[in-house]
């Protein structure tokens, strides 16, 4: 007799069901899907302990008729599609006729529903065979508790409840802004957390993105063929560390799909730092007969007939309307109306940079230079002023002095090879970086407290993962504690990038820290999280430079291991020699 043998039916169904399955926001999301298929204008959700103990989502909708109660718990049994042809153009969300079925393998259902042709409600649960006459006015409820009562080493990979939560309300939030004709309320533990009346898309988005994203935010609704691309797309003034405000559905459907965020990261290119991510509420539509949804159990991937014709087309729509000039922009949108009119221009940054060449360092910039550099070097480049036009050989440090900075951007230093130019907000982060792991190996990272603790207000998940992440922050150099339900307090930072921004910085590390569990994440991730602080803390681009200031940077390059490359592995400066520079002129030819 052979040792492979079939596994057992409920196994079976349970292996299949962890595709759907896989925390508690999973299930939400097939509730969701399902009341919105059946015609919901309105669906309560109530979550118990992050929705393992119970989710409870409840809608206005069609219906199920008694004879179907047992129909709907079974295996590929669906009311939304009878063929492959249908299959190929759906409209609707389930096509499965898996998600219900996939549920209850997993925990203890219960379906209460009036169909419009009752009298009165039936009741269904997965436990109990029958069929029960039950009280409901309209509608559907489904109730789904215990989540992995049976499957206990599921349990175990969940995480904490208030993670879980987030999770359920990231779900619910999706579906809104799909779906802002539907009224929505969430509750968790009795406590009311969300309540969406039916709205127009602008006030939907605006209770679900928040007011930062507002006074950035493009409109656009532009149209080729059949295809059609709508929503909201801030402009690079507003971006992120990282994707959690990337919305993009298509025919209302909330996915993750690649080839989208490609066409969508392009066109930000040009005009958003690598390390940024956009912003961005997008809707496409077509025939749904072009795309294909059944690739991805979690249906978040999308295939489409024309992926490169729809490559192409949210690219360019995306390009042009982040290149209208602000002033058309404003006359289309009231969003648009709140960038403030003296945003500074290339042209500005141009006349300040010319004036800073050959400068004496001026008051404020001193600051900035002991808390940006270290206050190191700054002896040398005091040497140096006014800027010098002849290098002699032998007689200039590796890297130069210091003679004008461009456009905010680079500095301009004179070495005895010719030209160099620096990246200085680059170089300034690779600076930062080394220092942080010379820190970090040397034993606790030294910390400045601050006089007044910097106050945030944060989402569920970045107040959960301050908490569960708590060691880690403190190994870091960090002192975080809840102020509030909705409030963090930042009592004190890194001492090397107490001159940086610290709440953009205490983001982003909490963005990247909820990624990973909480216990081996110092060990595994150690410098991505370095490099993190070392992006936020480095001088920002068009930030006005003394000489004295920039003398110090390149002194401190000279002292930096791998300073010739930034964390992002572009390079950090650039030389060029006289003999290119003459190449450039033709001259000697
Ligand atoms: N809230 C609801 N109101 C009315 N009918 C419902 C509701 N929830 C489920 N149903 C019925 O139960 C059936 C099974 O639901 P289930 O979610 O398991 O499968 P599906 O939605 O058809 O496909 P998928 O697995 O892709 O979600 C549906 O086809 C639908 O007829
Ligand atoms: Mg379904």
């Amino acid at each position: 007799m052979g040792i492979i043998k079939p596994l057992p039916e409920l196994l079976i169904s349970q292996i299949a069901a962890g595709e759907v399955v896989e925390r508690p926001a999973s299930v939400l999301k097939e509730l969701l899907e399902n009341s919105l298929d059946a015609g919901a204008t309105r669906i309560d959700v109530q979550l118990e302990e992050g929705g393992v103990r119970l989710i409870r989502v409840g809608d206005n909708g069609g219906g199920i008729a008694p004879d179907d109660l047992p129909q709907a718990l079974a295996r590929h049994a669906t009311s939304k599609i009878a063929s492959l042809d249908e299959l190929e153009r759906v409209g609707s969300y389930g096509f499965r006729g898996e998600a219900l079925a996939s549920i209850a393998s997993v925990a203890r259902v219960a379906i209460t529903s009036r169909h419009a042709s009752q009298s009165h409600a039936y009741r269904l649960r997965n436990e109990a065979n029958a069929v029960e006459p039950a009280a409901l006015a309209t509608g559907t409820v489904i109730e789904v508790a215990d989540l992995y009562f049976n499957t206990p080493a599921r349990r175990k990979f969940l995480k904490t409840e208030a993670t879980e939560f987030a999770h359920c309300d990231e779900v619910l939030r999706r579906m809104a802004l799909a779906r802002p004709d539907v009224a929505f309320s969430l509750s968790h533990n009795n406590n009311q957390k969300r309540r969406l009346a039916s709205a127009e898309f602008s006030r939907r988005a605006r209770e679900i993105i928040g007011e930062d994203f507002f006074p950035h935010a493009r409109p656009l609704d532009a149209s080729a063929g059949d295809l059609r691309l709508s929503g909201l797309a801030a402009l690079p003034a507003y971006s992120r560390s990282g994707r959690d405000e990337q919305y993009f559905f298509v025919n209302g459907r909330f996915v993750r799909d690649k080839l989208l965020m490609h066409a969508a990261r392009q066109a930000w290119a040009d005009i958003l730092h690598g390390a940024r991510h956009p912003a961005y509420v997008l809707f496409l539509e077509l025939d749904p007969a072009g795309v294909d949804v059944n690739v991805h159990p979690a249906k978040t991937e999308v295939r489409f007939r024309d992926a490169r014709g729809i490559h192409q087309f949210i690219f360019h729509v995306l390009q042009r309307t982040l290149a209208t000039p602000l002033s058309a922009a404003s006359a289309a949108t009231d969003a648009a109306e709140t960038i403030p009119a003296n945003a500074p221009s290339a042209f500005s940054y141009a006349r300040q940079s010319s004036l800073a060449v050959g400068e004496p360092a001026a008051r404020p910039y001193l600051d900035f230079a002991r808390s940006a550099f270290d206050g190191a070097a700054v002896a040398a480049g005091d040497a140096v002023s006014p800027s010098p036009t002849f290098v002699q050989e032998g007689s200039a440090p590796l890297l130069g002095y210091a003679v004008a900075q461009l456009q905010g951007v680079y500095v301009l230093a004179l070495n005895t090879v010719g030209l160099v130019l620096v990246d200085m907000h680059a170089a300034h982060e690779r600076i930062l970086y080394e220092k942080l792991k010379n820190s970090l190996d040397a034993g606790p990272a030294a910390t400045q407290s601050l006089l007044v603790p910097l106050l945030l207000v944060v989402n569920e998940a970045e107040m959960a993962t301050a908490s569960e992440q708590q060691e880690t922050l403190t190994r870091l150099g960090f002192a975080i504690s809840p102020a509030g339900p909705r409030e963090l307090a930042v009592r004190s930072l890194p001492a090397l990038l107490a001159g940086g921004n610290a709440v953009e910085l205490v983001r982003s590390l909490l963005k990247d820290l909820a990624e990973h569990p909480a216990s081996r994440v110092i060990e595994t991730r150690r410098n991505e999280l370095l490099a993190t602080m070392a992006c936020h803390g480095a001088v920002r681009a068009n930030r006005l430079l003394s000489l004295t200031e920039m003398n110090a940077l390149l002194r401190q390059m000279e002292e930096t291991e791998r300073a010739d490359q930034c964390n992002h592995g572009r390079p950090t400066w650039v030389q060029l020699s006289m003999s290119e520079l003459d190449r450039l002129f033709m001259r000697g030819r």
